[in-house]
């Protein structure tokens, strides 16, 4: 498997994950959009020509956002996020990022576990931030 940057040409592969995995998911326009900007990273895992997870953040000064973070049902709790986050880490330190924020659903024990194993912590709670179904999310930082 590697990790590499994610390329237009990808979405055909990452649209069908992303529906699968999100209640409200971003659509094929919404990726095309934060692909052609130039503070965005993106980055794909792939084996075999298939795309197996994929995150995005925005990096901005020296602070970034986590965006997007997704992995394959089948391909799930095989060290795919964290290896995209790790590389992720190390492209918006060579940026010169020196805190990278996101947002989880309250009740996604998965994903706040994996946050908090790569050194995430909590700062606070967004009231309703989420639709479908409404929901707080926790906002997390790693410096
Ligand atoms: C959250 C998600 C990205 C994790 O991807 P993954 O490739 O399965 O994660 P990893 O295998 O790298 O897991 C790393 C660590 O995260 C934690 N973790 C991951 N999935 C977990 C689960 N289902 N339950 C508890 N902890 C979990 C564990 O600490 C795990 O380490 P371990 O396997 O050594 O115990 C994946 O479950 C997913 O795509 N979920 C749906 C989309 C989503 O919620 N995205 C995040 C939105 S903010």
């Amino acid at each position: 498997m590697r990790i590499r940057e994610m390329e237009i040409d990808d979405l055909e592969q990452v649209m069908p994950i992303e529906e699968a995995l999100f209640s409200v998911p971003w659509t094929a326009n919404g990726f095309f959009s934060f692909l052609l900007r130039n503070d965005s990273v993106f980055l794909v895992a792939e084996e075999d020509g298939e795309i197996l997870g994929y995150c995005g953040a925005i990096l901005v000064f020296d602070q970034g956002d986590i965006v997007n973070v997704g992995v394959r049902a089948d391909r799930q709790r095989q060290g795919i996020a964290r290896r995209l986050l790790d590389a992720l880490f190390k492209i918006a330190g060579e940026k010169g990022v020196t805190s990278l924020y996101l947002e989880v659903r309250v009740s996604n024990q998965a994903a706040i576990a994996l946050y908090e194993g790569l050194g995430f912590q909590r700062l606070g709670v967004r009231k309703d931030y989420y639709e479908e179904p409404k929901e707080d999310a926790v906002v997390m930082c790693r410096s």
